[in-house]
């Protein structure tokens, strides 16, 4: 399809009088006036035509052609920033949209702290800045690679309705991360914005810089798994950019959040839904021990101990994208004020500067676990990894409570912070989920319990059959309370053409 095709094609997929902040007649739908910055607008018109190509060849595999029901962006205003309508995905309109600039904000935290906030990228700290950037930016595209396989496999048609939305908007964090780089990078810049493009998940000679990028996300399972914990990796960082001194980061950041709430919904929400089922599957069959695996499986629904090892696979690998506990690299961030703390400009207590603060950080010494103050700035890392643990037991309670109360004894619970990691304080060592510092021999005894192996896999992929009839949902799980945009139970979120 041209780019003639695409821009006429949205045009009537959304009404024009809901423009109110956004201009839709650009090429490229925008609320920065790109319209009054020929040059940078030239070069993001020019990297379009390779981001769709990079859309069809590496997105979603089929179902191109569908209309599908999707939220747009058309405002930031928190009150009513999206519309929904059919849209076939590669007309999907990508935009560039930042927060509104809060006049007079200051740089919250740092050795710049109180200064005015940054409108132009300050020298001294691009290079960093511009990592940064490029890391965040990298994993918007990965996701999207992650996903492509599962359209065909999905359980309902409201959960395909639900990846592509994922998708697209992934895609449309990739443009705003792309516009950053274009607009305040120069070359080096544009570079960076091509080989957003070019690297591939799991590709071997040209991955994605961060290792959970470039896992499988193989069945539906995973993709809700995915959505919870690792999505949630991307709310964190996206937070602690927020406070950036740095403005356009900043304003690009909050914007990205408000879509990144969708995402996290769809995790948590998937999940629930397959407990869900499955306790609904239970009870009916009269099964009270959630451990006889093979009576549950024969219900075609998903095993709780198998969802606590897939719980445990995911916490983990998304743990290690938080880099080491102890870090320079995090300490630099901050004191320079391009990074800061989750929640930062609203936490009291200290000073945001952190010369002289400490923080407790989990390590292990001489085949032991113990705790042990670090200097706060070095330990940044490890801080914003606790807020993520703390922010994932939230939905981990609720899923526990729909668990209780159709009667069934299990609960859920998060491993222990060093369990299966490969980055960090942990990497190298053998800690069980309760926080067991293990020889490696045990490991190899009893770590089949505790992740995925390949026959719970399998299992998992031989309920991995589509239900694409409008209203009808897979066996494994249960329809959702309420449908997208208050639509009825019965309606039909992709027309497959
Ligand atoms: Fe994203
Ligand atoms: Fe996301």
């Amino acid at each position: 399809m041209g780019a003639e095709d695409i821009i006429s094609d949205a045009a009537g997929a959304i009404s024009a009088d809901r423009f109110v902040e956004i201009d839709y007649d650009e090429v490229i739908p925008n609320n920065v006036a790109l319209g009054s910055d020929r040059q940078i607008q030239r070069a993001l018109e020019g990297w379009r035509p390779k981001y769709l190509d990079w859309w069809s060849g590496m997105g979603p595999i089929g179902y191109q052609t569908s209309e599908v029901y999707l939220r747009t962006a058309v405002g930031v205003d928190p009150g009513g920033w999206a519309k929904f309508a059919y849209v076939k995905m590669p007309s999907y309109r990508w935009g560039i949209l930042l927060a509104p600039k809060v006049e007079g904000r200051t740089i919250p935290f740092g050795r710049h702290k109180g200064e005015p906030a940054w409108q132009e990228v300050p020298g001294e700290h691009r290079a960093l800045l511009r990592r940064l950037i490029v890391v965040q930016g990298d994993t918007e595209p990965a996701s999207v690679e992650q996903q492509r396989f599962l359209g065909a496999t999905a359980p309902s048609l409201y959960d395909m309705r639900n990846l592509f939305q994922v998708n697209v908007e992934e895609g449309r964090h990739l443009w705003a991360m792309v516009y950053l780089l274009v607009k305040y990078f120069g070359r080096d810049g544009r570079e960076e914005a091509e080989a957003l493009l070019e690297r591939q998940s799991g590709q071997l000679d040209n991955p994605r810089i961060l290792g959970a990028f470039n896992e499988r996300t193989p069945d539906w399972l995973s993709f809700f798994m995915f959505t919870f914990f690792t999505d949630r990796d991307g709310k964190m960082q996206l937070a602690a950019l927020a406070e950036s001194g740095f403005d356009p980061l900043s304003r690009t950041c909050r914007f990205m959040l408000t879509e990144e709430a969708h995402h996290m919904f769809v995790g948590e929400t998937g999940v629930q839904r397959t407990i869900e089922a499955t306790c609904a599957a239970m009870v009916k069959a009269g099964i009270k021990d959630p451990n006889d695996v093979e009576a549950v499986r024969k219900l075609g629904v998903v095993d709780l101990p198998l969802l606590q090892r897939k719980l445990n696979f995911h916490a983990s690998v998304t743990r290690d994208l938080f880099g080491s506990e102890i870090s320079s690299n995090a300490a630099e961030a901050f004191g320079s004020g391009i990074k800061g703390r989750f929640n930062e400009a609203n936490l009291k207590g200290d000073d945001h500067v952190l010369a002289d603060a400490t923080y407790p950080v989990a390590r292990v010494v001489d085949g032991k676990l113990v705790e042990e103050q670090a200097p706060a700035l070095r330990a940044l890392n490890s801080r914003l990894l606790d807020d993520f643990i703390a922010d994932c037991q939230g939905g981990i309670d609720r899923w526990n409570r729909s668990i209780e109360k159709a009667g069934v004894a299990f609960k859920f619970v998060q491993p222990h912070k060093g369990f299966n990691r490969r980055i960090g304080e942990f990497a190298g060592k053998r800690i069980s989920p309760a926080g067991e510092v293990l020889t490696e021999d045990e490991w190899q005894a009893r770590s089949g319990d505790w992740l995925p192996n390949d026959a719970d896999m399998a299992f998992i992929s031989s309920l991995m059959k589509p239900c694409h009839e409008p209203g009808k949902y897979a066996s494994w799980i249960a329809a959702p309370r309420v449908g997208v945009d208050n639509k009825p139970g019965d309606f039909e979120y992709v027309k497959i053409y």
